[in-house]
């Protein structure tokens, strides 16, 4: 079976049964236009290089918004880690992400009775924002604690192990140099995660 992953960079055709045995970092990553990317592209270009880490780019897996369950719940099968990588839009996800969440978290596989596709599983959320650090400060607007609720509340329903999420902050305005260390954060994030 052949099937699109976004891979560093690049998008490259990789038959999914090579690196079934291999997949511990599933990165799930929900950019409506990754071509236009800035910032998540430089992140995944960093994290590119860990060979532990596979890619599925969802915009370009599925334009049509038509997912493939069976092959999502594969790849998150074989996976220990999954984060879920996107820029924020409207305080949220864009909607692909939330798609791809209602269409493969399904009952008896993701939650119910018996369901342990999920279990002691980990999940990270890494987000990119306009906004600067201070602009999610309580009594502005909602810090990452409470906008972080839902996609906590999912990971403890199905029985996840919850990590602290990744946010970089100040997409637009941010010096360089801010961004490359909240860039080489989430790549450190990735290569330690299992002492989280
Ligand atoms: C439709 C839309 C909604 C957005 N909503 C937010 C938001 O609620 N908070 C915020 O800080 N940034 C918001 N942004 C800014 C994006 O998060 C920012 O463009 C993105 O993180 C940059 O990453 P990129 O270079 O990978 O595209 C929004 C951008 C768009 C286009």
């Amino acid at each position: 079976m052949k099937t699109i992953l976004y891979v560093g960079w690049a998008l490259s055709l990789i038959d999914l049964t090579d690196i079934l045995e291999v997949i511990l970092i599933l990165i799930i990553y929900a950019h409506p236009y990754p071509e236009k990317s800035l910032v998540n592209q430089a992140m995944l270009e960093r994290v590119s290089s860990n060979p532990d880490i596979v890619i599925r780019s969802l915009y370009d897996l599925y334009p049509d918004f038509n997912i493939d369950v069976e092959a999502e719940q594969r790849a998150v099968d074989q996976a220990q880690l999954l984060v879920l990588q996107h820029p924020m839009y409207w305080y949220s996800s864009p909607p692909l992400l939330k798609l791809w969440i209602d269409k493969v978290f399904t009952h008896g596989w993701a939650y119910g009775k018996g369901s342990v596709a999920l279990k002691d599983k980990s999940l990270l959320w890494a987000v990119t924002t306009g906004g600067e650090h201070d602009h999610f400060q309580i009594g502005d607007h909602p810090g990452f604690s409470v906008l972080a609720q839902p996609l906590h509340a999912t990971a403890i329903y199905c029985n996840m192990r919850w990590l602290n999420p990744v946010v970089v902050h100040g997409a637009y305005a941010a010096a360089p140099d801010s961004l490359h260390s909240q860039i080489e954060h989430y790549y450190a994030r990735l290569a330690s995660w299992k002492e989280d």
